[in-house]
Parts: structure tokens; sequence; C-alpha cells
């Protein structure tokens, strides 16, 4: 099983304040309505939480990340906040919509994840999310890989994160109960900020191909990873991430063998 992710909740804060406001679209397809229970899975620091709450919606954040739920419930005490691993929710039918973003790639479970959604949804009830589809951070990844195998040999670290096309994912929701209504994928080149935002992210989000070499090896690699992402990534004195989409919206549909759980 591969590390636990931890967070650096405020350099998150700090440089990819991006993630949540880009969510809008997100939130409109949500349509959030006053009185609904509305879970937020993989909440993060809660901004989309709240912004959920602020439509009068009763909402519950959870997130696997301790620094992630200190920094929600810091950041609004008003609202409730849970640590848990998405896979091992025990909500029962509870929620008229599950509402995540860019959280879903970081849950490997993804099968144990969508039945747990199923199980947390009333009959009828949605489910709409968006997470790295197919083909997200291609470049990035394999000029990290490339750096990490010059630098440290053949065996990468296992993967943190996951990137389902369409198909695998809308597959996996229909077997646990769920019916896809609308799905897309799609690119969307995400600006990352100020002159050395791929290093942050870099550091942020891949430092942990690096983290066994020693500290001058670790920066060269980080430098090299930079320096061949430069022609691909860098216009105009702008950092773009290659990001691209996947979003779903899906109903509750039967209460399946598995949705049961
Ligand atoms: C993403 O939002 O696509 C993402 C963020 C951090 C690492 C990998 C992917």
């Amino acid at each position: 099983m591969p590390p636990k992710r931890t967070w650096d909740a405020e350099l998150y804060e700090a440089h990819h304040s991006f993630v949540w406001q880009l969510a809008e679209g997100l939130l409109t397809v949500l349509d959030p309505k006053p009185g609904e229970r509305i879970l937020s899975l993989g909440c993060g620091p809660g901004h989309l939480a709240y912004k959920i709450a602020e439509r009068g919606a009763q909402v519950v954040g959870l997130d696997s990340s301790p620094e992630m739920i200190g920094s929600a419930r810091q950041n609004y005490p008003q609202l409730s906040f849970v640590l848990e691993d998405a896979a091992r929710m025990r909500f029962d039918r509870e929620f008229d919509a599950v509402f995540s973003n860019a959280a879903l790639h970081w849950m490997l479970d993804a099968s144990g994840v969508a039945r747990a959604v199923a199980r947390s949804l009333r009959m009828g009830g949605r489910f709409v999310a968006e997470m790295g589809g197919k083909g997200n951070i291609r470049h990035i990844e394999s000029a990290v890989e490339r750096a990490a195998r010059r630098y440290s040999g053949p065996n990468l670290p296992e993967p943190r994160t996951f990137f389902p096309s369409l198909g695998e994912y809308a597959g996996l929701l229909e077997e646990s109960g769920l019916e896809v209504r609308f799905a897309r994928l799609f690119d969307r080149p995400t600006e990352l900020e100020g002159a050395n935002g791929m290093e942050v992210w870099v550091r942020q989000f891949k430092g942990y191909y690096f983290e066994g070499l020693p500290r001058a090896k670790r920066e060269e690699a980080i430098r090299e990873v930079i320096e061949e992402l430069r022609p691909i990534l860098f216009r105009e004195g702008k950092w773009t991430a290659d990001y691209r989409r996947l979003q779903i919206v899906a109903v509750k549909s039967a209460d399946s063998e598995s949705g049961k759980g």
C-alpha cells in the first residue's frame, strides 16, 4: 500500500486556491437547494462545503487528511466536518447529494468509494463530481518519471493518484447502483500562480519521487523536471498544468448488492 497522502494545508491554500475557485461550474451543476443534505467528499479546507451551505443546504464535509480537516474546522467552525476515508464511510441513505471536486483521483479504492457513495445517497439522490481523467498531467508525469529514473533507478514509487477513462469510471459507478446521466472528459489547462508555479506544484504533489535523494541531487532533479517542461507548459511568462477533467453526474437508481454494502 502506498504511504498515506499528507498535506501541507498552508502551502495548498497559498498556491492552489484555484482548485476550489475553478469549481463554480460544478456547483452550478450540483444546484444545491435549501434544506438538502449534501456530503462534500474530499472537502479539503472546506471552501466548497461553505459555498454549498451558503445556498441553504446542510453540509457535511469529509476528508481523510487530518491537516485538511483541521484547516476546514478552523475556517468554518459552524459546519460539520468528518475525518474519514471515503471508502470506509458508513452513511446510509442520508444524503440528497454527494459532491466532489478534485479529490476522487486521490482515492485509490475507487470501487470502495463508489459503493460508499451509493450507500450514502437516498434513492434518487445525485452524485456530482469532477476529478482528473485519463491523460491528466501527462507531460508533468512523464517529466517527473524520467527524472526519477535518471536519479533513483528504474523502480518508481507506487502511484498515489489514478485518472480513469470515462468508460472505466462510469462502469464502476453503474456496478454500485448509480445510473450515469452525464459524463465528459475534457482538457482544462490550468494556470499556476507565479514564475515558479510549476516548481511549487511539483514539490507539493510529486516531491515524493525524489524523497530518498540527498538534498543537492533532489534539487538538481527538480530543476531538470522544470526545464524539460518549460518548452511545453510555460508560455508568455505563465506556467500551465496540463489538467484533463472527468465530470460526471449519476443518480442512485437501485440499492444494488454492492451499494447496500
Ligand atoms: C489534479 O487536480 O489533477 C491533480 C492535483 C495534484 C496532483 C495530481 C493531480
